[in-house]
């Protein structure tokens, strides 16, 4: 039988006693999170949300027998007066370590199944069952931690932009489709028979329609659902910092999100430097193979071509005579693999893609997995790479964009191997002037880079139909340690742009119409110049709490493979529900 809650009232939550509260009478309310019987006195350790007291039953008659039924996450209501705890006990790893509550009054409010794992933080447990009981999982407390953590990114971003006049409006859960270029969750219409809304991919169209309604700067804290591939970083329904500004120029964008990013790692006390670093793409390729170059590391990548257009090595020799290139770069502390654990690199650079990956260790003369290859090129290969005598050169050869990215992959496979990503430091990095369009082999089309509505740059604009793969956008993307944390773009506001656009992407007339046309229609009505950017605030708040799944910052995640695990969702519906939604399962 539980005992009523009746007229107890918190006096603390359970991390905020201290030594200055000795002396004072305290009630706590929360949950068991461990007992110790030692016979005479028992120790009760009391969680809440905001940490661990502990409760002493010394000598007590009356309490003793409530003691001694409690079990761990049993919910109870202490109330006594804190007491120094004695020199043996004082624990400096907690923040109330060093006083204690020596209980008058212990009510049992509810009891607990034994739960299926330890809620202590070093208990291993598999992620299916911490997902499965998620309310037991998030009484954990880094969850707890991270939980909080969220919810301060989330006041400081609205405080923010409140400041800076952005107004938040919500847009349609249930709308039409956005193109992100993931897939849409589709919910059918009961009363428009085979009609269904789209859920969004983000607010895209509406942020901009605000802007042709005159809002001039809008924000939300917006859900969005996008039906692709889950990852660490990737989930079906994310959360977005959606931003939206008019008369936006890229450097308005960037202005406006360096000091939020500033506001937003001040929560975890650290203090970042601005403006950030910015790169454009093809940079970015060229030196890291990546569009989201983790800087924290250097092994820059360089262009070797030249040195080899000329080489003995006839491999190397045809591919730079045919357009493509050579490049590398300088592993520190290289020199010291040995052969079988350069074969292993080798290898492992095989199932990433490349074709051949060649070593080259320094020395007199160096030393290279490909003998004809003679020294002075070797020599010349490592001063261009800048390798000193302890380093390795790992070079390959190929097409050029595809070459880098390769050595992208496995710089980074190398960075984390070494251990060269300090986890402590933060490296912004913007990466703007991406193409416009990338083309996809396997239908013989163009495709939006980022969207539809991205602007060219001006002096591009003339080429999108003669040499649409060299026309570059206002589009920019926020990069921290090699994770993309946002990006957003410039937006065409003239209509004629915006149908040359959807005409050069091969959507025929009708179709824009048919999915954009209100939109189309809108631009027409007086579109002031505008642009913004959304920012991954799952991924954002998991680099600020230091976890490599944003599963750990999301109250709620769904699993690997896009089950809600707690509330059983996806699940069937029944046959009333098929028929009211005019649907029918395919045979
Ligand atoms: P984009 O698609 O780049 O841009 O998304 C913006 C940011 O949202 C985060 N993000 C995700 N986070 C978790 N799970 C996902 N599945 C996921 N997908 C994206 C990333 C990304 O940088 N409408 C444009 C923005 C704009 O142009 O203003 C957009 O949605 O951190």
């Amino acid at each position: 039988m539980a005992d009523q809650l009746g007229d107890l009232t918190r006096t603390h939550t359970c991390g905020a006693l201290r030594a200055e509260h000795v002396g004072t009478p305290a009630v706590l309310l929360g949950w068991v999170h461990r007992v110790r019987d030692l016979g005479g006195v028992t120790f009760i350790d009391v969680r809440d949300r905001d940490g661990i007291s502990q409760v002493v039953v010394r000598d007590n008659d009356e309490l003793m027998p409530i003691a001694k039924r409690l079990r761990s996450e049993y919910v109870i209501g202490v109330s006594g007066v804190v007491q120094r705890r004695s020199d043996d006990t004082v624990n400096a790893k907690l923040a109330t370590g060093e006083v204690e509550v020596l209980a008058r009054e212990i009510r049992v409010l509810n009891e607990a199944k034994t739960p299926p794992f330890q809620i202590s933080e070093d208990a291993p447990v598999s992620e299916e069952v911490r997902l499965r009981y998620r309310y037991l999982d998030l009484r954990r407390t880094r969850l707890q931690q991270n939980i909080g953590l969220r919810h301060r990114v989330a006041m400081a971003t609205r405080r923010y932009f409140d400041a800076k006049g952005f107004w938040e409006i919500e847009t349609p859960i249930l709308t039409k489709s956005t193109p992100e270029g993931a897939r849409d969750f589709l919910v059918p219409s009961r009363a428009h028979p085979g009609e269904f809304y789209a859920l969004p991919q983000s607010p895209q169209i509406f942020k901009q329609i605000l802007m042709i309604a005159g809002t001039d700067r809008y924000f939300q804290i917006a859900r969005c659902f996008r039906d692709e591939d889950q990852r660490a970083d990737r989930q079906l329904e994310f959360t977005q910092v959606d931003v939206e500004m008019s008369f936006a120029r890229p450097e308005s964008i960037y202005e406006l999100i360096e000091p939020l990013m500033q506001q937003l790692f001040k929560e975890i006390g650290r203090d970042i430097s601005i403006p950030f670093r910015r790169m454009a793409y093809a940079e970015a390729i060229a030196r890291y193979g990546s569009d989201k170059p983790d800087l924290r590391c250097g092994l820059e990548i360089v262009e070797l071509s030249d040195l080899f257009a000329d080489s003995e090595f006839r491999v190397f020799k045809q591919i730079v005579a045919g357009g493509g290139v050579v490049r590398g770069f300088a592993v520190p502390r290289g020199n010291s693999y040995t052969r079988s654990q350069l074969d292993v690199l080798v290898d492992q650079a095989k199932q990433m893609g490349f074709t051949g990956l060649i070593w080259v260790r320094p020395g007199e003369p160096p030393l290279s997995s490909v003998k004809a290859i003679g020294a002075p090129s070797l020599g010349a290969a490592l001063t261009r790479a800048g390798a000193s005598s302890d380093d390795l050169l790992l070079m390959a050869a190929g097409a050029g964009e595809a070459t880098s990215k390769l050595l992208g992959q496995l710089r980074l496979h190398i960075a984390k191997k070494e251990n060269l990503l300090d986890p402590e430091t933060f490296t912004f990095l913007w990466v703007n002037d991406f193409p416009l369009l990338e083309y996809h082999e396997d239908d013989g089309r163009w495709y939006s880079m980022h969207h539809p509505f991205t602007s060219p740059r001006e002096e591009d604009v003339e080429r999108l139909e003669s040499d649409p793969g060299s026309v570059r956008a206002k589009a920019y993307d926020l990069v921290l340690n090699g994770s993309e944390i946002g990006g957003g773009s410039i937006r065409i506001h003239d209509s004629a742009l915006q149908a040359r656009m959807f005409k050069r992407l091969g959507i025929s007339d009708e179709d824009a119409k048919a999915r954009f046309g209100f939109f189309l229609e809108a631009l027409e009505y007086g579109t002031p110049p505008h642009g913004g950017i959304a920012l991954g605030v799952d991924r954002i708040v998991a680099l600020l709490a230091g976890e490599s799944s944003i599963r750990e910052v999301i109250a709620f995640p769904k699993t690997a493979n896009a089950i809600d695990l707690m509330a059983g969702a996806p699940s069937p519906v029944d046959e009333k529900q098929w028929r009211e939604l005019h649907l029918r399962q395919q045979k």
